[in-house]
């Protein structure tokens, strides 16, 4: 008996603490008014190789599938990746300041490609930016020659309690016809997150014979006109996974990395 009001009294403790938290952090983190969108139930198909959103920058050797996400913990650094398909050209990335644009200053990065089966992947570049300023619009241009391309972020605010900051969340996107209405309704999200938190299972390349590696290719110039410009945080899902036994003797081959859905 004595046990049992016990228990009840812990419960109730319990539910008063968590009434306690929730309330609290519904001061704290008001997302605003969540959207009414609701995808379709039919069955998706993905979007053709000849789509508009698959298509690459035009000019030789341009930069293509630029993305970048956050480069430490604190928020004063980015990494910018991106492909370029001819050679290997520049690992190199330009940045300034928006209010500074006569104060340019260039980071190094580093390129490297893979074959998976018979696909052999353009020249995969990674660039950490580092010593940003918290909460500041840096412009950003990779590429060289004619076919430089320009983008913008914003990093984000010192860490601390309280911090406002807003967070998209995306899982499972794909290259569908919905996946495309699904990053057009998180892009006109009037509460305009300022990073997104990918939840794993981005380009499902795996669903095609052999894992069509230029399904990867396709996924990335599909999701550019975000990623370009936010950081995206990254989680490998299980369509990470090119366990193909039948074609590749050597397990893992790949899963995503932290820094990059490119695999590496
Ligand atoms: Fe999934």
């Amino acid at each position: 008996m004595g046990l049992k009001r016990s228990s009840s009294s812990l419960f109730l403790s319990f539910l008063v603490a968590l009434f306690l938290v929730l309330s609290n952090s519904a001061v704290v983190c008001n997302a605003g008014e969540t959207s009414s969108f609701v995808r379709r139930e039919a069955k998706s198909v993905d979007m053709p190789l000849h789509s508009d959103v698959f298509q690459p920058p035009s000019g030789y050797n341009a930069p293509q599938q630029v993305h970048i996400t956050l480069g430490d913990q604190e928020g004063s650094a980015m990494i910018v990746s991106w492909v370029t398909m001819d050679e290997p050209g520049s690992s190199e990335v330009v940045y300034w300041k928006e209010d500074e644009s006569s104060v340019k200053k260039y980071a190094h990065g580093k390129h490297k490609s893979y074959k998976f089966h018979d696909y052999t992947s353009g020249y995969i570049h990674h660039c950490t930016i580092r010593k940003l300023e918290h909460d500041t619009k840096y412009y950003y241009e990779v590429g060289i020659g004619h076919t430089v391309r320009r983008f913008v972020f914003t990093t984000p605010p010192p860490v601390g309690p309280d911090v406002p900051y807003t967070f998209g969340m995306i899982g499972d996107l794909g290259q569908t016809f919905d996946s495309n209405i699904t990053l057009t309704h998180y892009e006109k999200n009037p509460r305009k997150p300022q990073a997104l938190l990918f939840a794993g299972d981005l380009s499902y390349a795996d669903n095609y014979p052999n894992h069509d590696q230029h399904r990867w290719d396709t996924w990335g110039r599909f999701v550019e006109r975000s990623v370009a410009y936010q950081p995206w945080i990254w989680c490998a899902g299980n369509h990470e996974l090119d366990f193909v036994p039948e074609i590749v003797t050597i397990f893992p081959i790949h899963v995503v990395v932290y820094n990059s859905f490119r695999k590496e």
